[in-house]
């Protein structure tokens, strides 16, 4: 596997003369890659219809002379001011029925045709321009859908496509009434045309509708995305990738995946912590200047499941203090190659680094880069120089199957964020905490999506908070050792209670009878060590009671291979009954150090050290903020 450094680069925001140095100093820093074009839409069409590629011209010219591979983007999350006079009603709107101005980014809405048609059309021209053009290596399209919330819009034209979605769904509104229960509150419909968009309304709107707009806006995402990806296909061979986010679920990432060929994504580890992390105050101060030890990695994991053929890269990689999150700290040295080793350990093809040079103007004025704006380097690019350096001396690294897989499915976080039950219930967040017990034990994991039918390859596969799960996937799931709850296959994929309730698994007589949600400031000890929070629920039938609470009710039920929890468990408890799975499983689970990770890929062991001081591990001491690895 060939693993290479990219960084991204606006050369519409310095003065020409200073494109070759630029580009000189990113090869003497060992990149090979760099990103540009995904904001210059006002400069390449300065009025609709006119085209001005010359300055484009000579930046391609200039940064491939200098040996470095192009990705070109698509310009299409920042529209120009005269987009809006040809399309006013294109911006989007939020729940409370405010439409989102001019003046940042990503101020469309995803089901505005006539928009959708002129992204289409950008693609086209600079696919007609740049398409057979041997310099651009890869394309990318639009950047980071979704970020700054703007997947789902209030707007009439989202309302006119949902009603159309919703016809083609449902056939008939008597079948829709009947799937959403809409007798309940008088709340039923005589025509597709009464339906609106479920906000500003008194209260709750109907959990059901709720989920289909959701379900909508998904593929209101995918179906923008499909058409510049014809747009590009036609015009090019070379690969196409999308840039996603960290925690951005609104829209099935495995959906947009399917028609690309890279998945990328952007690494901000430190801005993530601060941001839009759940954990405690001890937590954030111990990962302050580190990000938190399992987001990456989880995030690696993910996108590698969602690029074609497992082919992934960082498109965007912190390389200092960022400007976005509440408090923005800098990386404690070594953090930036450590960021970067761990992409490449989880099988990154590229990682590539944002930004080259901070920009002295605009928004994120205060966002370092590898240089500084007044063009002496930063922090950053000694450490991404290192692992440029090293990268070049280090033999191959081969990826293979993990032991241990986690099931992913973005309609359950958009089923439990629509039906919390108990505040702060998120999907995402059990995801990561299963995901971090079981590197805590240190396992490397495959993220697996919930349309997989065969599992046979995993000695154990977690699928917690699965909201509705396929038969298919249940039975996937009969043939191994196999945890499934808290929180699953316990809706229908109306959002209704099934009858029989669930969680219905093959061969375990287990039912989840009754929740309870619980406040932050509660948790209830269980029999053995550990205790369970958030999320409880009553289990009843014939399955043994495997872990039980210190008031007697089983947590953890399990017959044979099958188990299901009925609880959130705290950290103590989840690395409890990862042990107890891995050795039913028959992998060796580990007690890491705190703050250490491992990664294992057919060739090397890697361990990344999250932690303020130094651990030792296999006979190495491993500095803080530091990388080891080993030869398999
Ligand atoms: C990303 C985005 C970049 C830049 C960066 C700053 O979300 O794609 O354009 O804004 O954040 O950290």
């Amino acid at each position: 596997m060939n693993r290479a450094l990219g960084v991204c680069y606006y050369p519409e925001h310095w003065p020409e003369e200073m494109w070759p140095a630029d580009a000189a100093e990113m090869v003497a820093a060992g990149i090979s890659w760099v990103r540009i074009g995904e904001f210059a839409w006002s400069r390449i069409g300065s009025e609709p219809g006119v085209f001005a590629f010359d300055w484009l011209d000579r930046a391609i010219e200039v940064l491939s002379s200098a040996g470095l591979k192009i990705v070109l983007g698509t310009p299409t999350c920042t529209p120009p001011r005269w987009m809006l006079e040809r399309f006013p009603d294109m911006l989007a709107v939020d729940a409370q029925g405010h439409t989102r101005g001019f003046g940042s980014r990503r101020h469309y809405c995803f089901s505005h045709a006539g928009y959708r048609a002129a992204s289409g059309k950008i693609a086209e021209v600079l696919g007609d321009r740049y398409g057979r053009d041997a310099r651009i290596h890869a394309w990318q399209i639009d950047n980071e859908y979704g970020c700054h919330d703007t997947i789902l819009s209030y707007s009439d034209a989202a309302r006119d496509a949902f009603r159309t979605w919703l016809t083609e769904r449902y056939k008939s509104i008597d079948a829709l009434n009947e799937a959403w229960g809409n007798v309940f509150w008088s709340m039923e419909y005589r025509s597709f045309d009464e339906i609106d968009l479920p906000n500003l309304t008194v209260t709750q709107p109907n959990p059901s509708h709720e989920l289909a707009f959701r379900r909508f806006s998904s593929d209101q995402v995918v179906a923008y995305h499909e058409v510049q990806v014809a747009a590009l296909r036609a015009r090019s061979d070379a690969p196409l990738i999308h840039n996603y986010m960290g925690r951005v679920l609104d829209f099935d990432h495995f959906k947009v995946g399917a028609s690309i060929d890279i998945a990328s994504w952007d690494s901000y580890p430190i801005g993530f912590l601060s941001d839009r992390l759940e954990g405690t105050a001890e937590h954030k101060a111990r990962y302050l200047q580190q990000g938190d030890p399992d987001m990456q990695a989880f995030h690696h994991d993910l996108y590698r499941a969602v690029g074609r053929d497992g082919r992934w890269w960082v498109m965007e990689q912190q390389p200092g203090p960022v400007n976005w999150a509440p408090h923005n700290p800098a990386p404690l040295p070594g953090m930036v190659r450590l960021w970067s080793w761990e992409a490449f350990a989880h099988g990154a093809e590229v990682v590539s680094y944002f930004r080259w040079r901070q920009a002295p103007f605009a928004q994120e004025q205060m966002h370092a880069g590898l240089k500084r704006p007044d063009n002496a380097p930063a922090a950053g690019l000694a450490e991404a120089a290192q692992v440029g350096r090293e990268i070049a001396e280090m033999p191959d690294i081969a990826m293979q199957q993990a032991p241990v897989a986690l099931i992913f499915d973005y309609p359950s976080e958009w089923a439990w964020a629509t039906l919390p039950q108990g505040e702060g219930f998120s999907y995402f967040r059990l995801m990561l905490d299963a995901y971090r017990a079981l590197r805590r034990c240190g396992f490397s994991i495959d993220i697996v999506p919930s349309t997989t039918s065969d599992l046979s390859a995993y000695a154990l596969v977690l699928a917690p908070g699965m909201a509705t799960m396929p038969e298919t996937l249940r039975y996937a799931l009969a043939g191994t050792v196999a945890l499934v709850g808290p929180r699953s296959n316990t809706v229908t994929d109306e959002l209704r209670i099934p009858t029989p309730m669930g969680p219905a698994l093959p061969g375990l007589d287990v039912t989840a009878t009754r929740v309870e949600s619980l406040p932050p400031y509660v948790a209830r000890a269980v029999l053995g060590g550990g205790a369970v929070q958030h999320w409880v629920e009553d289990l009843e039938g014939s399955a043994e009671a495997l872990i039980e609470a210190e008031t007697g009710e089983p947590v953890l039920m399990g017959d044979g291979q099958m188990h299901y929890l009925g609880a959130w468990p705290n950290a103590e408890l989840w690395e409890r009954i990862v042990h107890g799975l891995a050795k039913e499983a028959g992998l060796p689970a580990q007690n890491l150090p705190e703050g250490l990770r491992l990664r294992d890929t057919a060739t090397h062991r890697f361990a990344f050290n999250y932690g303020p001081e130094p651990v030792e591990f296999q006979g190495k001491m491993i500095a803080a903020a530091d990388v080891a690895w080993w030869s398999i």
